[in-house]
C-alpha cells in the first residue's frame, strides 16, 4: 500500500465547560488515513463533530489529545514558525462561498494574497498565476478586476477553491462545500472537484451530511456519531452493506431516486431515532456508552470496521 499522505490517530478535541454548560467531547479518538490522490468522506448529523474535525487536523482548532502526521510529519508538536511552511500543503475551503471572500477585495487581490504570504511564485509572476488559477476552476481570466459582490454562489465558490490551491497543496479540507449552492450547481462544483483531483493528485477531505454527494466524491467513508466515528469503509461497504444501525438511519433518510421504490419506502414505518436523543451515547442497542466504555472495532471485512457491540449479532433497526 502507498505510504498515507495523511495519518490521524486518536484525536480528541474537548471543549471545556462554559458558563454553566458542561464540556463537550466534540471529537473523541478518530483514526483514519487517506492515501494520495484519494477522498475520505465525513458524514453525520449536524453536531457530530465533522467541522471540529477537519479544524483539529488543520491545526486551526488545538487538539486534547491524538496525532496528526502530513506527508510524514507530525503537526500537533509544531511550533509556529514550522506549522505556517507546513500550512501550504493543506488547505481548507469552506461552506459559505458568501462569507468567505472578503467584499472589498477584487478577485485578482483575492487570489493574489496567498501566493505572496507563501512566496510561492516570484513577484512578477503573481498576475500570471492568478490567471492560470482562474482557468484551472473554468472562470474567465478578465475577471481578475471584478469583485466578489459581481458573482453568482457557484462561480464564488470557484473562486475560493481557486484560492485554497493556490498554493499547491496535497491536501484539501472541503467543508460542505456544496450545501449553499442550488442542485445544479452543486453538481458542477462536485465534478470541478473530481476534476481538480485528477489533474493535481489531491487528497480530500470531504465533509457533508448529504450522504448522495459523498457518495460521488468518496473513495472511503467514515461515519460520524456524537464525535466517534461508528463505521468506516469503502464507499461500496458502507453505502450497499451497512454495518452499524447508524449509518442505516442515515441511508433511510437519502431520497432514492426512483419513485417506486421511494414511495415503497415511505410506507414503511419511519427509523425509530429515539436513541439519538438521551443518555444512550446514540447506542441503538440503548447501551449506556460513556457508562460501559466504548464498544470495541470489530472488522466487518476487509477495509471495512464498525464499532458496535452488538456486531454481527442484532444489527439492524429491527434489533432496536
Ligand atoms: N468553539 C466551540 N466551543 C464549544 N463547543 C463547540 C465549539 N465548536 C463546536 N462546538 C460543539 O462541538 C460539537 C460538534 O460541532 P461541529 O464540529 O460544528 O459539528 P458538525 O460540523 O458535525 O455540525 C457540537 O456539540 C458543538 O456545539
Ligand atoms: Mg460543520
Amino acid at each position: 500500500m502507498t505510504e498515507p499522505l495523511l495519518q490521524v490517530r486518536d484525536l480528541s478535541v474537548l471543549f471545556p465547560a462554559r458558563r454553566g454548560a458542561p464540556p463537550v467531547k466534540a471529537v473523541e479518538r478518530l483514526s483514519f488515513e487517506i492515501a494520495p490522490g484519494q477522498t475520505l468522506g465525513l458524514v453525520g448529523q449536524s453536531g457530530s463533530g465533522k467541522t471540529t474535525a477537519g479544524r483539529a487536523i488543520l491545526q486551526l482548532q488545538k487538539a486534547s489529545a491524538g496525532s496528526v502526521r502530513l506527508l510524514g510529519q507530525e503537526l500537533t508538536t509544531m511550533r509556529s514558525g514550522e506549522l505556517r511552511r507546513m500550512r501550504r500543503h493543506m488547505q481548507f475551503v469552506l461552506q459559505n462561498p458568501y462569507s468567505s471572500l472578503h467584499p472589498r477585495m477584487t478577485i485578482g487581490q483575492i487570489l493574489s494574497e496567498p501566493l505572496q504570504v507563501h512566496h510561492t511564485v516570484p513577484k512578477n509572476r503573481i498576475r500570471e498565476r492568478v490567471e492560470e488559477l482562474l482557468e484551472l476552476v473554468n472562470l474567465d481570466p478578465a475577471m481578475i478586476r471584478r469583485y466578489p459582490h459581481e458573482f453568482s454562489g457557484g462561480q464564488r465558490q470557484r473562486v475560493v477553491i481557486a484560492r485554497a490551491l493556490a498554493v499547491n497543496p496535497d491536501f484539501v479540507v472541503c467543508d460542505e462545500p456544496v450545501s449553499a449552492l442550488d442542485v445544479r450547481t452543486q453538481a458542477q462544483i462536485v465534478t470541478l472537484l473530481q476534476s481538480l483531483q485528477e489533474k493535481l493528485g489531491l487528497s480530500y477531505l470531504f465533509i457533508a451530511h448529504d450522504l448522495a454527494i459523498v457518495r460521488e466524491m468518496a473513495h472511503r467513508v467514515a461515519v460520524m456519531f456524537r464525535g466517534r466515528i461508528v463505521e468506516m469503509g469503502s464507499a461500496a461497504q458502507v453505502y450497499d452493506s451497512p454495518a452499524h444501525p447508524y449509518t442505516q438511519l442515515l441511508l433511510d433518510a437519502v431520497p432514492v431516486p426512483d419513485p417506486v421504490l421511494q414511495r415503497e419506502r415511505l410506507r414503511r414505518p419511519p427509523p425509530d431515532l429515539r436513541f439519538l436523543d438521551g443518555d444512550h451515547c446514540g447506542c441503538v442497542h440503548g447501551i449506556d456508552h460513556a457508562r460501559d466504555g466504548t464498544p470495541e472495532w470489530h472488522e466487518v471485512a476487509p477495509g471495512h470496521g464498525v464499532s458496535c457491540r452488538y456486531w454481527p449479532r442484532g444489527t439492524g433497526r429491527d434489533a432496536a
